[in-house]
C-alpha cells in the first residue's frame, strides 16, 4: 500500500478553489502536487501556488499548476509538505530533502501547514533523524565546530563527493543529537550561531498532521 499517496490524497481534499497553496518537497509532497494537478484537470479546481524547491516548481510546471511570486499575495491559505520526523506536539524535523529554508519561509507565511507522512515519521521525541542545518559556505569550518559544541555529531552533507548545494547556494550540516528534549531551546541556540541560515526544527508551524498506516488507516492530529 502506498502510504505516502494515501496521506497526500487525504490532504489535497483541503484544497479549495481560489486558494494560494504552498507546495512541499520530497517523495510524499510529490504525491500531493500530483494530486492537486489531477484535481485541476478532472474537477476544474483553480489555485495558484508557491513551491518550496526548484524540483517541486518543475513538477508544478509540468502539471500546469500556476506559480506566483511572494508579491502576488498577502498569505498562503494552505501548505502541504512532508517531514522527516513529527512529534505529538506537532514539532517537526525537516530538511532531509535539502529544502528546509524555503519550506520554512513558505510555512511561516501560510495560514495552515498540513504535514503528511507514513507512521514511521511520528515519534515520541525528535532527534533520531539527524537535524539538517543550512549554513553559508564562508566560514563553514568554524560554524561546523560551533554546532559540534552544542553536543551533536555534525556531518557536512555531500552529493557525488562534493558538498551538497541547496537551492539558495548554501551548504547543509546534518547534526546527529542523542535526543532533542527541548526543540524550541535547541532551535534558538542553533539559529544564534553566525553562519547558520536556518535549521530544520519547525516549532509551532504545523497546524495538522495526516499520518497514513500500512492498513490504509489515517490518523489526524491537530495543533
Ligand atoms: C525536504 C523535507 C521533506 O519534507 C522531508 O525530507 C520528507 O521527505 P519524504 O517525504 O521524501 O520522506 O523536509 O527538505
Amino acid at each position: 500500500m502506498n502510504t505516502k499517496k494515501i496521506a497526500a490524497d487525504e490532504a489535497i481534499k483541503l484544497v479549495q478553489n481560489g486558494m494560494t497553496v504552498g507546495l512541499g518537497t520530497g517523495s510524499t509532497a510529490y504525491y500531493a502536487i500530483e494530486g492537486i494537478g489531477r484535481r485541476m484537470r478532472e474537477e476544474g479546481l483553480t489555485i495558484r501556488a508557491i513551491a518550496t524547491s526548484a524540483r517541486s516548481e518543475a513538477q508544478a510546471h509540468s502539471l500546469q499548476i500556476p506559480i506566483v511570486s511572494f508579491t502576488d499575495f498577502d498569505h498562503l491559505d494552505l501548505t502541504i509538505d512532508g517531514a522527516d520526523e513529527c512529534d505529538y506536539n506537532l514539532n517537526l524535523i525537516k530538511g532531509g530533502g535539502g529544502a528546509l529554508l524555503r519550506e520554512k519561509i513558505v510555512a511561516s507565511n501560510s495560514r495552515q501547514l498540513i504535514i503528511i507522512g507514513d507512521k514511521s515519521k511520528l515519534v515520541q521525541q525528535l532527534g533520531r533523524f539527524p537535524l539538517p542545518v543550512e549554513v553559508v559556505s564562508f566560514g563553514l569550518e568554524k560554524t561546523f565546530l560551533k554546532l559540534k559544541a552544542l553536543g551533536c555529531q555534525p556531518t557536512l552533507r555531500l552529493a557525488e563527493g562534493k558538498p551538497y548545494v541547496t537551492d539558495n547556494n548554501n551548504f547543509i550540516i546534518d547534526c546527529q543529537f542523542a535526543a532533542i528534549p527541548d526543540p524550541k531551546a535547541l532551535h534558538d541556540q542553533i539559529n544564534s550561531i553566525v553562519g547558520v541560515v536556518e535549521n530544520g526544527l519547525f516549532i509551532n508551524l504545523a497546524t495538522q498532521l495526516i499520518i497514513a498506516s500500512e492498513t490504509g488507516d489515517i490518523q489526524t492530529l491537530n495543533a
